[in-house]
């Protein structure tokens, strides 16, 4: 019912008017184009001072003989124009909703964005297993300067200032001469010996040591160690690889075979380098070992009576033994690492893997 024709009203002396008015206020209707339109509109027409509202209040004044059908007229004029209303005004809600959501695409229901949870990486996590496994089997943590004397860093430990074993660590100097930055923990030897002497000692000595080494797949310029030092009265070699032993087995499987071959280092004698087998199953186990089926974990040794004496320690009393391992190479064998580089690239993709 848009419109009506004045053949459908009732048979009234002012039909025209209504009729008028009813296509006036429907033509005004379809022009709304906003609420504030529609709140306008209503105003005019179903307000209570509205066009259509003055002829509800003319009903009563009709004569008796058009009362009926004028009233009917009027009425029906108002509910429709209400249903129109609003139908409309519901139409341009939904309009103005799509209209205020594609301007600014905010849309309030959408699920945030997750924060991503951190983690420990993965030589945190590798040095805090080791410090644990040393820790069941009663060793203390001893935290050790980085930057370093040369004596302390080679001559107490058994090197001369011309001593050819020197060669083996190529060291970051300072501009202070005779300073340096640590090339391994086992300096860390010679204060925890000298603060606790004469007491028998159990540590372990983790941290960050310095090479002035090209960067390679296999070496970096920095990278952890954990030296471990045991002295008493009658520590032996024996309890050297029971340690070792049961370390390397916590860390590395219980069905673990460890192998001790001799070695060399200045500030051990005898020396010895610890070797665990890799499991065969393993794809990488020929290029790891080379081919052997053993592959190389720690440096270790009886502490020599030059290195105990610089200590504190009297040799006819005491012994000791002390062992070094790389906790970076550590990871590498367990996780399958192929580059040492990866450690300290902060790469996220490399850390997100542990
Ligand atoms: N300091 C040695 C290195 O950096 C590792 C090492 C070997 C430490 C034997 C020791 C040891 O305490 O007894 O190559």
């Amino acid at each position: 019912m848009d419109s009506t024709s004045a053949e459908d009203w009732p048979d009234i002396p002012n039909v025209q008017d209504l009729v008028a008015l009813d296509r006036q206020a429907l033509s005004e209707l379809s022009d709304c184009n906003s609420l504030a339109n529609i709140i306008a509109w209503n105003t005019k027409y179903l307000g209570d001072q509205g066009l259509v509202t003055l002829q509800l209040k003319q009903i009563p004044k009709q004569d008796a003989q058009h009362r009926a059908g004028f009233g009917k007229a009027v009425n029906r004029i108002k509910t429709t124009l209400l249903a129109k209303k609003e139908e409309k005004q519901r139409a341009l809600k939904e309009e103005e909703l799509k209209r205020s959501l594609a301007a600014d695409a905010l849309d309030v229901t959408l699920p945030g964005r997750g924060v991503p949870r951190g983690r420990l990486h993965v030589a945190t996590r590798v040095m805090r297993e080791i410090r644990g496994i040393f820790a069941d089997l009663g060793f203390q943590v001893y935290r050790s300067r980085e930057v370093e004397d040369d004596l302390t860093n080679f001559e107490l430990l058994n090197m001369p200032p011309h001593h050819p074993a020197r060669d083996m660590w190529d060291t970051f100097h300072t501009t202070t001469p005779g300073v340096i930055l640590r090339t391994h923990t086992s300096p860390g030897q010679i204060h925890v010996m000298r603060e606790l002497c004469p007491e028998p000692i159990r540590v372990i000595l983790p941290g960050m040591c310095y090479r002035y080494e090209q960067i390679t797949a296999r070496s970096e310029i920095q990278f952890e160690q954990v030296e471990g030092l045991c002295i008493g009265a009658r520590v032996t070699m024996a309890d050297l690889k029971g340690t070792i032993t049961a370390f390397a087995r916590r860390l590395f499987g219980q069905e673990r075979q460890v192998r001790f071959r001799s070695s060399y280092f200045p500030f051990t004698e005898p020396s010895i380098e610890v070797d665990i087998d890799w499991p065969k199953e393993d794809p990488n186990a020929d290029r790891l070992t080379k081919g052997t089926g053993w592959l190389e974990i720690m440096g270790a040794g009886m502490v020599h009576p030059v290195v105990l004496q610089n200590g504190g320690y009297d040799p006819q009393k005491f012994s000791g033994f002390a062992f070094g391992m790389g906790p970076q190479r550590i990871t590498m064998l367990k996780y399958a690492i192929d580059d040492i580089r990866h450690f300290w690239a902060n790469d996220v993709r490399f850390l997100q893997q542990f």
